[in-house]
């Protein structure tokens, strides 16, 4: 079954999880499709994860499409949301307009991600009017890092809860299918959820969110550049990665691989014909 804004409505009615996940190449989507995953979200956390980057500052629209368009090639029922990446929507409604179409266009996204609350939602109305799906993005925002002066919870004072939830309303109303939440409490997070009508992802927003997010390498122990609280690792494949590379380094230098199975033949009357 085809996953697309229709599935996270009704997994919001039917009190269903939305499972989700970052991927950034063609190879890993086709994984996690066969898998069985709701959506993937081609995040500019690529900025970090795949090109090494310390933060998603310098990550641009061809990265994202380069990227996105990989990524929708390896899956069929997957919905691909594409992260659109910093200053590509917040200098103006005309400019959000434009990528928005490039990511649906040269990506093939089936839908968009933006950062912010109430301060962009001129821009999530745009898209959406656009026939382009929004997915919003509050609490900790990365392309915002410099603003929170780190990697911060956010929302924890008075002032601050009420603003996410006012945001949150702000985005649903402005035409946002779904809204991730980003390392805020769980009880915040989920006043969110019972709130909205929309569905929110939580990352790092406990468990009652409508549906979950993870960058894959966190949750594959293949990142340690910085490992958040929240992110579980699911599975060791970082070092079984290291193993296996460690094994044809050696297996290479002794002269063992490759073996005689992993050799192609040629006909000795051919062979004889070269001497
Ligand atoms: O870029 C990304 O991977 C994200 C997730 C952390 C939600 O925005």
């Amino acid at each position: 079954m085809k996953n697309t804004v229709k599935t996270f409505r009704d997994a919001k009615e039917k009190g269903e999880k939305i499972t989700m996940l970052t991927a950034y190449d063609y190879s890993t989507a086709k994984l996690m499709e066969e898998a069985g995953i709701n959506a993937i979200l081609v995040g500019d956390s690529l900025g970090n994860t795949m090109l090494g980057y310390e933060d998603t500052i310098s990550v641009t629209m061809e990265d994202m499409i380069h990227h996105g368009a990989a990524v929708a090639r390896g899956t069929n029922n997957t919905m691909v949301v594409i992260d659109m990446p910093f200053m590509s929507y917040q200098t103006s409604v005309y400019d959000a307009l434009v990528n928005a179409g490039r990511l649906m266009k040269e990506g093939r996204a089936a839908a968009v991600k933006l950062e912010g609350g109430a301060a962009i939602c001129p821009q999530i109305k745009a898209i959406t009017d656009a026939g382009i799906p929004v997915m919003a993005h509050l609490g900790l925002t990365p392309q915002s890092i410099n603003a929170f002066g780190g990697n911060r919870v956010q929302g924890k004072t008075e002032e601050a809860a009420k603003k996410l939830i006012e945001d949150a309303f702000a985005v649903q109303e402005a035409g946002a299918f779904a809204v991730v939440l980003e390392c805020i409490p769980e009880k915040l997070a989920s006043i969110i959820t019972k709130k909205l009508e929309i569905s929110t992802i939580g990352i790092g927003a406990g468990n009652g969110c409508d549906g979950q997010v993870l960058v894959y390498q966190d949750m594959l122990g293949m990142f340690s550049d910085y490992i958040p609280k929240f992110a579980k690792k699911f599975a060791d494949v970082g070092t079984v990665m290291k193993g296996a590379f460690a094994d044809y380094i050696k297996e290479v230098s002794e002269g063992t691989y490759p073996a005689q199975e992993h050799t192609f033949k040629i006909d000795d009357d051919v062979l004889e014909k070269l001497y």
